[in-house]
């Protein structure tokens, strides 16, 4: 005999929290949905979902809450509203490692289970080959309903702390938003000269690609705490080099402002007397400077 599914329960239809809450019903798990707009409830309502009128009726729905709204705010505020003594609650929006620790203080106050995660997915991607999402929190939650968070993308649990899963979604997001600015920068310099965007794409998809060979490396390097390993490239060449970036954005009219937060950190790296190391040793400098 087929094992009952458990039912869910997901507040926020944004495009995000539709997506999720699509994933689920098509997965074949019976869904509850609220969204403060309720027009946005009808195409899941038409798909088999059903729509609570309110967040404290879906929560009362279900034992299993999923959340994904605006912001750390909104889920506080919409969260308040219901009652949660018994619910376990996987908040998908995005926050940072500290809004993460606060919300299980909140809902451990509250009586409830929590999980907090990262969704490393776009909303096309969920449920898709390439949505990974990030959990962390309670462990017994993501053991008992790890099976329902499949239903989005691989789940990967990164530990009790409910603060991890925000620190590795915001690290991930932190190196994706290094891409695009240096994207963006390379698309103002290059149609400066009339080249269009997409006769350049694919030569700057093909050099991204080669770079990112430098991950791997420069994770030994830290992890070794030595930046000398593995060195080709100095940090002083590229502390040289770094200003012709600069430069040849203003002779063409493009505004250096995305480039030079770098030129600085390399210098004081070169100053600091490490220039035959690697350009990983800036890390050096941000512990630095944060501290
Ligand atoms: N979209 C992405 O590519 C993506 C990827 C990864 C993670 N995320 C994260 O997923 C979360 C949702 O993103 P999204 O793309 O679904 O955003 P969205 O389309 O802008 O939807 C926002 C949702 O939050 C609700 N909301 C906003 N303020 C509220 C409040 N004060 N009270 C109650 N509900 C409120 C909105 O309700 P109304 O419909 O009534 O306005 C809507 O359901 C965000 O934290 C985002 O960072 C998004």
């Amino acid at each position: 005999m087929q094992e009952k599914r458990p039912s869910v329960t997901v507040l926020g239809l944004g495009a995000m929290g539709t997506a999720l809450a699509r994933a689920l019903v098509a997965t074949g798990y019976p869904t509850t949905v609220w969204n403060r707009s309720p027009a946005k409830a009808a195409a899941l309502a038409d798909n088999g979902a059903a729509v609570a009128n309110t967040a404290a009726e879906a929560v009362a729905a279900n034992r299993l809450v999923i959340v994904c709204l605006l912001d750390h705010q909104s889920v506080v505020d919409v969260l308040g509203t219901a009652t949660l003594s018994g619910r376990v609650v996987v908040n998908l929006t995005n926050g940072t490692p500290a809004q993460g620790r606060e919300l299980a203080e909140w809902t451990k106050n509250r009586d409830a289970d929590f999980l907090d995660g990262g969704i490393m997915a776009i909303p096309p991607m969920i449920a898709g080959p390439g949505a990974f999402l990030f959990y962390s929190g309670s462990r017994s939650a993501f053991d008992t309903y790890q099976p329902v968070l499949e239903s989005f993308g691989e789940s990967l649990y990164v530990g009790t702390d409910p603060g991890l899963a925000a620190l590795y979604d915001i690290a991930l997001l932190s190196g994706m938003y290094g891409m695009f600015m240096g994207a963006a920068h390379a698309f103002a310099l290059i149609t400066s000269e009339g080249v269009s965007g997409q006769t350049f794409a694919p030569l700057l998809t093909r050099w991204l690609t080669a770079m990112t060979g430098a991950v791997a490396s420069t994770a030994e390097q830290v992890d070794k705490g030595d930046y000398t390993l593995g060195v080709s490239s100095t940090i002083g060449m590229q502390a040289a080099a770094y200003p012709n970036l600069v430069s040849a954005a203003e002779d063409q009219g493009v505004s250096p402002e995305l480039l030079m937060p770098l030129q600085k950190v390399l210098d004081e790296r070169v100053a600091d007397g490490y220039g035959g190391d690697a350009i990983g040793g800036i890390i050096e400098i941000l512990r630095k400077a944060g501290r």
